[in-house]
């Protein structure tokens, strides 16, 4: 009882996990083989064929599946990067593992993907990457991505930890660039609790980021102690443990054959709020071009501050009284310690991200909402955007 009356009515994510994932999981225990094996290698193979990818591989992570991309294609110190102040810091992070420079580039403030225009102004001779963000499920604007890779011969590794599914003008992302990294983290779109795959049509770099993730060992060391394995195996590289397991795969297996009807189940509830907010003069609902589809891993909210009366922190206080778990993506990177101590990125450096920051929250939006939560959470955001209308002002309190 307690616990019903503490925790939140409509929490901000629910795992879309159930009876099925735990029977998968249940079958690669009985199996006895529960690292990287025959179900991993199953999974990479539908999720190659479900984003039209050539090669897909399966790992720990989205960072991970970005730093093998990264190393595949041979960045070196003093290489820079570009991608987009509003993402989280994994996208960031993995270019400094390898002492290159992340070049911070402002975003659309329509859609809070990369601007292609600001990128282009900040390639230098040394700018050999550039990676692009779907934010929030939305694809990025591919054919200015692709443009400006063409013009200064850059390699495109796009960050699709948003984006599954989603399509560009057509084309599944994840068949449309070089590298594409995805991540199945517990919140995202299709989860495994922790795990990404990395899928490329550059059939080289498969075969490095093939033996990279699994400590630049010989393809097939993670079959060594089956049956059909041999002991034997040559140490190529010094690589990673970014493998997958077979534990995790079962579970995307499963979430891979639902990933269609999740992604519709997150569109109604998106077009719900869409229509429930669109009118309403203190609010913006989220632009999606209409040469693209999101997957709507995120639903985010854009408050108007001076019709509103107060701002996205007591606007998100006001939620979590009424008991709607709600976040924040992103904090802008150039806003942290690390790339400001760093790379000297200031406040002031990025106006659209930081203007969209400090307006934005993310509001529940996944599979396994019902009706009501989703009536619950408009009900409670247009309840909150009353108190600023009825606040007495400081006029009327004269
Ligand atoms: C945009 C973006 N890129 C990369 C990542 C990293 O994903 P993972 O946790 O699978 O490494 C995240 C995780 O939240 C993300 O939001």
């Amino acid at each position: 009882m307690t616990r019903n009356i503490l925790s939140l009515q409509v929490p901000f994510h629910r795992a879309a996990v159930g009876e099925e994932e735990i029977s998968a999981v249940a079958e690669v225990i009985r199996s006895n083989w529960l690292t990287m094996g025959a179900k991993t290698l199953q999974f990479e193979q539908e999720f190659a064929r479900y984003v039209g990818a050539p090669f897909a591989l399966a790992v720990s992570s989205c960072t991970a599946a970005l730093h093998l991309a990264l190393e595949a294609i041979g960045l070196q110190p003093g290489d820079e990067v570009l991608l987009p102040t509003t993402t989280f810091t994994a996208t960031a992070e993995v270019v400094t593992y390898f002492g290159a420079r992340p070049v911070l580039v402002d975003v659309d403030p329509a859609t809070m993907n990369i601007d292609p225009t600001d990128a282009r102004w900040r390639v230098t001779p040394r700018t050999k990457v550039i990676i692009p963000v779907h934010f929030a499920g939305q694809p990025c604007d591919m054919e200015e991505v692709i443009a400006l890779s063409e013009s200064h011969d850059l390699r495109v590794i796009e960050d699709a930890a948003h984006a599954l599914p989603a399509s560009f003008r057509g084309h599944p992302v994840g068949s449309i660039c070089e590298f594409t990294a995805f991540s199945f983290y517990a919140t995202k779109t299709l989860s495994t609790g922790e795990g990404g795959m990395v899928t490329t049509t550059n059939e080289r770099c498969a075969e490095r980021m093939k033996i990279m993730r699994l400590h630049g060992i010989s393809r097939d060391a993670w079959n060594r102690y089956s049956s059909e394995g041999s002991w034997r195996y040559d140490v190529q590289e010094a690589g990673y443990k970014y493998n997958l397991t077979d534990l995790q795969a079962a579970i995307g297996l499963v979430q891979l054959a639902k990933c269609d009807a999740m992604c519709a189940a997150r569109k109604r509830i998106a077009e719900r709020y869409n229509a429930a907010f669109s009118s309403n003069p203190a609010l913006q609902i989220p632009t999606v071009r209409h040469d693209r589809q999101s997957s709507w891993h995120l639903y985010i909210l854009r408050l108007r501050p001076q019709i509103l009366g107060f701002g996205r922190d007591e606007f998100m206080a006001a939620l979590k009284a009424r008991r709607i778990g709600t976040s924040v993506h992103f904090i802008p990177l150039h806003l942290h310690t690390y790339y400001q101590r760093k790379f000297g990125y200031r406040r002031g450096d990025f106006p659209n991200a930081e203007a969209q920051y400090d307006r934005c929250l993310s509001l529940p939006i996944f599979p396994s909402m019902q009706e009501e939560d989703v009536e619950r959470v408009i009900d409670a955001v247009e309840e909150v955007c009353q108190i600023g209308q009825t606040a007495p002002s400081v006029a009327d309190a004269r």
